[in-house]
């Protein structure tokens, strides 16, 4: 059953503001999220996270997975709620080999050729990340109706990324050469990664997710017809398919460091909002964007571990240039583990406390 309209005591309750700015409504202030506000910035997440040793088999523990999705929204009363997960799971429900090592984040046993890939399956995807759609079905009965939660997932072209290239990469010479050496088959990998994308997408919105959002953390490293084809197309692709099925459920697109080639991500046919990164300009946006997609973003991560009077200055200078809607306040990438826990409660408040000024 969907969750859109929550009730209370049999009364309908709005879908919350950011839901309803999603669908084009304006408010006097904008809602606000955080990517990556659950983690180890927060004592209470090192707590919880300090009983299992494995972080895939931390994702995949209800219990601990709903605990620290809920721990910043109890601590900052914040609009949405994302899903405590992680991208590389949908590597790892494919069969590939996936661990994280302390200090050093994720590891994967490479892709080194396409018959290989071809030992991937998505066939038991839903079965192996039931785990994350129990802990969706459970943190929707737990979170106030005004509060959304979000699923998401890994974009194709990022998730080919950590497979290729067996974890983080400095130059991406292994996945690219085999995008612009073999098309043919990194296309098979991509057609994988998009069904796959699919199926995931459509068990968490099916398990009570209110909207997702797809990562494409790397789609900066592409050259602009390379973006096109191994980027946005697949991202289209997945966002079509899942409409088609949940019409109504917001698709949120993060294409990260692509400059200005976001203009050729304003879909509005395929998604609900941009997330912007930190490098776009927000009076750039607001002209160029903002009339046709409603916008998140795109206080620097780093502005919120400064904090006081430099974040103060920042924040306020994009909400005087995007507060005004569509718009969605967010970082320009996830949160930081330096990032003191009092800077997210004074930016939530400064966010809350904006005043539009007569233009
Ligand atoms: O609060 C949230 O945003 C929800 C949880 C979430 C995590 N990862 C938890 C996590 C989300 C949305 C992600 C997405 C993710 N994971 C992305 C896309 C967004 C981005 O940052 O560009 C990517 C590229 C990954 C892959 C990944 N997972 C890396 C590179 C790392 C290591 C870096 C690090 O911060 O350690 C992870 C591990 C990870 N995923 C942690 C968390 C909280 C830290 C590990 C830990 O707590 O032990």
């Amino acid at each position: 059953m969907r969750r859109y309209e929550g009730s209370h005591e049999g009364k309908p309750v709005r879908r919350g503001k950011f839901l309803e700015t999603l669908g084009g409504a304006r408010f006097p202030t904008p809602p606000i999220w955080l990517m990556r506000q659950a983690g180890r910035y927060l004592p209470e997440y090192r707590a919880v996270r300090a009983t299992t040793r494995s972080f895939l088999d931390f994702c995949y523990t209800p219990d601990k997975a709903v605990e620290v999705t809920l721990q910043p929204i109890r601590r900052f009363g914040l609009d949405a709620a994302i899903i405590f997960s992680d991208i590389l799971v949908v590597p790892d429900a494919l069969g590939q080999k996936v661990w994280f090592e302390e200090g050093e984040g994720p590891k994967l046993e490479p892709l080194t050729d396409p018959v290989q890939f071809g030992q991937l399956s998505r066939a038991r995807l839903p079965e192996r990340l039931a785990p994350v759609y129990d802990a969706i079905r459970l943190t929707r009965e737990t979170l106030p109706a005004e509060t959304a939660l979000l699923g998401f997932a890994g974009a194709p072209f990022t998730l080919a990324c950590y497979m290729i290239e067996g974890g983080s990469s400095r130059d991406f010479a292994k996945v690219k050469g085999w995008a612009y050496g073999h098309p043919e088959s990194f296309a098979l990998l991509i057609d994988l990664l998009v069904e796959a994308v699919v199926d995931h997408l459509t068990c968490q919105i099916e398990a009570g997710a209110d909207a997702v959002q797809l990562f494409d953390s790397w789609a900066g490293v592409l050259p602009e017809e390379q973006l096109f084809s191994w980027s946005l197309e697949p991202l289209v692709r997945i966002a079509h398919a899942v409409r088609a099925r949940h019409p109504r459920t917001p698709i949120l697109a993060f294409p990260r460091a692509v400059g200005p080639a976001a203009l050729m991500y304003r879909r509005p046919d395929a998604f609900a909002a941009l997330s912007l990164d930190t490098g776009i300009g927000a009076h750039w946006a607001a002209r160029e964007l903002q009339p046709h997609i409603c916008v998140q973003g795109n206080l620097d991560p780093i502005m919120l571990v400064t904090g006081g009077v430099a974040m103060e200055r920042e924040a306020t200078r994009i909400l005087d240039k995007l507060g005004h809607g569509p718009f969605v306040f967010n970082l320009g990438h996830g949160v930081v583990p330096q990032t003191p826990p009092d800077h997210v409660a004074h930016l939530v408040d400064i966010v809350h406390n904006w005043k539009p000024s007569v233009s």
